[in-house]
C-alpha cells in the first residue's frame, strides 16, 4: 500500500495536475477531497492539452477518479467536462465515482457568490464565481446543505429544497436585491441530472479503504492550495475548504494513518489570482515578463495572475503545515532569461525580521521582502532530462531552496509537457 497526497504549497496553479499526472502512472485510483470546479488542473501530452476542474488528473491515464465526501459538486459542471473529455476521445463515465456525501452546489449558491462579490466592491476576495464559498456555509450550518446522496430520494430533496429555497430568496431579494429562484424549476433540474450521474453515486470512502488494504497505490490530488486553506491560509482571501494535507484524509473518508506521503508543489516564482496579500508580487515589467513566459492566465476563469518571485517564508510554511516529504519544483524553464534571481528568504514586518509568513492580515500586508540574490542561468533549459543537464544556476537555485525549507526535492518540471519531467531518487545538491 501506498498513499501519496499531492498539495500546492502557494495560492493555486503550481502545476498540481501535471505532478499527479506523474504519479497516476502507478496509481490504482485517484482521489479529489475538497474544493469543487474552482480549480483549474492541466495535463498536456504531446500537443493535446487537458483542463480538468471537477475530476480528478488521473483520467488522463483512464484511471478510476473519485470525487471525494469533501467536495463540493456542481452536477451541470460536471456533465459539461465530462462530456468536454469525451469530445476528446477519453472515456470517462465508466471512471467517475461520486461521493453520496459530497455537497451539491445549487444554482443560488452561484448567484449568492456573484452578489456577495458584487456588495463588497473593492473590499471582495476575488472568487472564481462558482458558489464554491456559499455551497460550503450551507454545509457547515447543517440546516441548508444538500448531498449528492439526497438526489436518491426525490421527495425528501424536493421538502428541502423548497424550504431552502425560500430562505436564500429571501436573502437574495431582500439583501442583494438580485433575481430569486423558483425550486421547482430548480427541482426538476437537478432530477435531469440525476438521471445522468445516479449511477456513479456510491460509498467512495469504502473504496479508498478497500484499494488501500488491496495494496493498492493511491493518490491524492489537492485543489487550490496551502495559502488558500480555510485556517491556513491568507484568511479572509482564501477559499471555503481544506485543501492542506490533513483534508486528504478528512475529505476522503480514511484515517490519517494511511497517508504514507505529502508532495508539495512549488512554482519556480510565485503566481496569484484573486485579492489578498502577496509580499513578492511584481507590479512593474518583470511581473508583466513573468505573466507572459510563464502563461499565467486563469485555467478556470481566464484572470491574469499576479506574479512575483519565489517567496521561501510561504514554502516554508507549506512544509510545516503540510508535514512535506518532498518538493515538485514546476515552471524552471520560465526563470530563463533573467541574470539574477531574488530569492525571498524573510520578511521585514515593521523592522523585524521574520522567517514564516505572519497570521495577521495587516502584517501580510506590509511584509517586506527580504531577498538574497542567486545568479541567473541565461538558457534555456527545456530540453533538459536529469539533474546533470541542468545548467549551473539552475542547480543552484535548487539546491537553495531545499537548503532554506529543509525539505528534499524529487522533481523538477521544465515545460509544460508531461515529458518536460525529471524525476530524482536522492536530493540532488550539486552537479
Ligand atoms: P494547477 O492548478 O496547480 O494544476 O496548475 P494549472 O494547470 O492551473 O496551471 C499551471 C500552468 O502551467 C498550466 O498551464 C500548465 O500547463 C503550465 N505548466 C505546468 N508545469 C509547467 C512548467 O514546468 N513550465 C511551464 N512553462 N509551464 C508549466
Ligand atoms: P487550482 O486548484 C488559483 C482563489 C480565487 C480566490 C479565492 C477564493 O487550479 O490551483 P473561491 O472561488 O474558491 O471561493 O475563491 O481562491 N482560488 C484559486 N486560485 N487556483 C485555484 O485552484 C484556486 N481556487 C480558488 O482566485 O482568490
Ligand atoms: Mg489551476
Amino acid at each position: 500500500m501506498s498513499s501519496t497526497v499531492v498539495i500546492g504549497t502557494q495560492w493555486g496553479d503550481e502545476g498540481k495536475g501535471r505532478v499527479v499526472d506523474v504519479y497516476a502512472a502507478n496509481a490504482a485510483m485517484v482521489v479529489r477531497y475538497q474544493g469543487g470546479d474552482n480549480a483549474g488542473h492541466t495535463v498536456i501530452i504531446g500537443d493535446q492539452r487537458y483542463a480538468l476542474h471537477l475530476i480528478p488528473s488521473g483520467i488522463v491515464r483512464q484511471k478510476p477518479s473519485i470525487l471525494g465526501n469533501g467536495m463540493v459538486i456542481n452536477p451541470k459542471s460536471l456533465l459539461k467536462e465530462i462530456a468536454d473529455l469525451e469530445a476528446r476521445g477519453l472515456t470517462v463515465r465508466p471512471y467517475i465515482y461520486l461521493s453520496e456525501d459530497a455537497h451539491l452546489i445549487m444554482p443560488y449558491h452561484l448567484a449568492l457568490d456573484a452578489a456577495s462579490e458584487r456588495a463588497m466592491g473593492k473590499g471582495k476576495i476575488g472568487t472564481t464565481m462558482k458558489g464554491i464559498g456559499p455551497a460550503y456555509v450551507d454545509k457547515y450550518s447543517r440546516t441548508h446543505g444538500l448531498r449528492v446522496g439526497d438526489l436518491r430520494n426525490a421527495e425528501y430533496f424536493r421538502t428541502r429544497l423548497a424550504a431552502i429555497v425560500e430562505d436564500k430568496n429571501v436573502i437574495l431579494s431582500k439583501i442583494y436585491s438580485a433575481d430569486t429562484f423558483d425550486a421547482g424549476a430548480i427541482f426538476d433540474e437537478y432530477l435531469g441530472y440525476y438521471a445522468e450521474i445516479g449511477g456513479m453515486i456510491c460509498d467512495t470512502a469504502a473504496m479508498v479503504d478497500a484499494a488501500l488494504r488491496h495494496g493498492d497505490d493511491v493518490v491524492f490530488e489537492g485543489a487550490n492550495a496551502t495559502m488558500l486553506d480555510i485556517d491556513h491560509g491568507t484568511y479572509p482571501y482564501v477559499t471555503s475548504s481544506t485543501p492542506t494535507a490533513g483534508g486528504a484524509s478528512v475529505g476522503s473518508g480514511i484515517g490519517p494513518t494511511r497517508l504514507d506521503r505529502v508532495i508539495g508543489v512549488v512554482k519556480a516564482y510565485t503566481s496569484r489570482v484573486g485579492e489578498g496579500p502577496f509580499p513578492t508580487e511584481l507590479k512593474n515589467a518583470t511581473g508583466d515578463r513573468i505573466r507572459e513566459l510563464g502563461h499565467e492566465y486563469g485555467t478556470t476563469t481566464g484572470r491574469p495572475r499576479r506574479c512575483g518571485w519565489l517567496d521561501l517564508c510561504v514554502v516554508r510554511k507549506a512544509a510545516r503545515v503540510n508535514g512535506l516529504d518532498s518538493l515538485a519544483i514546476t515552471h524552471l524553464d520560465v526563470l530563463g532569461e533573467f541574470d539574477d534571481i531574488p530569492l525571498c528568504v524573510a520578511y521585514d514586518i515593521d523592522g523585524r525580521r521574520v522567517e514564516t509568513f505572519p497570521s495577521a492580515l495587516w502584517e501580510a500586508e506590509c511584509a517586506q521582502p527580504v531577498y538574497e540574490m542567486l545568479p541567473g542561468w541565461r538558457e534555456p533549459i527545456a530540453g533538459c532530462r536529469s539533474f546533470a543537464e541542468l545548467p549551473c544556476g539552475a542547480q543552484a537555485y535548487l539546491n537553495r531552496i531545499t537548503e532554506l525549507t529543509g525539505v528534499p526535492i524529487r522533481m523538477v518540471t521544465v515545460g509544460s509537457e508531461r515529458e518536460q519531467t525529471i524525476l530524482f531518487d536522492t536530493l540532488p545538491l550539486s552537479r
